[in-house]
């Protein structure tokens, strides 16, 4: 699978970490942010990931910032896009199993990189339950109402 990486200033080490474990398992990934000694805004990262995860369903987004927190609020803004927020294997799991989550997002200011990359996995080899496709449905449907 291909994977776009993206941070904020808050995640650039962590940002790397992640690219490296994901192309070791054999996936791609390409990274999006900025080089040390930069500063960005976390909005602008979130949402060039998100629109490439919109465009191409058969990509991933991951997106590390401080806490993941404004990552999740903006990439969610983008149609298509289902980001969770995660910070222990429970979440990473159920963000796959139920809300088919195309997009993961991690606070590197909360996360030891080690434990990141765990959960990165987890989320990863667990699979999604067709059940619960209409309440994603439903929030397909929140995009284009008012
Ligand atoms: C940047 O200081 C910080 O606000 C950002 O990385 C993130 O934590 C926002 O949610």
């Amino acid at each position: 699978m291909h994977f776009f990486v993206g941070s904020d200033h808050a995640a650039i080490e962590l940002r790397g970490s992640i690219t490296q474990h994901l192309i070791g398992a054999g996936h791609t990934a390409e990274e999006i942010g900025p080089r040390a000694g930069e500063r960005v805004d976390y909005p602008d990262q979130a949402a060039i990931v998100a629109r490439h995860v919109a465009s191409d369903p058969g990509t991933k987004g991951i997106l590390v910032c401080g806490t993941g927190i404004g990552m999740s609020i903006a990439a969610n803004k983008i149609p298509g896009i289902r980001a969770a927020l995660v910070h222990d294997p429970f979440t990473a799991e159920m963000a796959a199993m139920h809300n088919d989550a195309n997009v993961l997002c991690l606070g590197a200011r909360l996360l030891a990189d080690a434990y990141v990359l765990h959960l990165i996995d987890i989320w990863l080899e667990t699979e999604f339950e067709a059940r619960h496709s209409t309440r994603l449905s439903k929030i397909a449907t929140l995009e284009t109402s008012s």
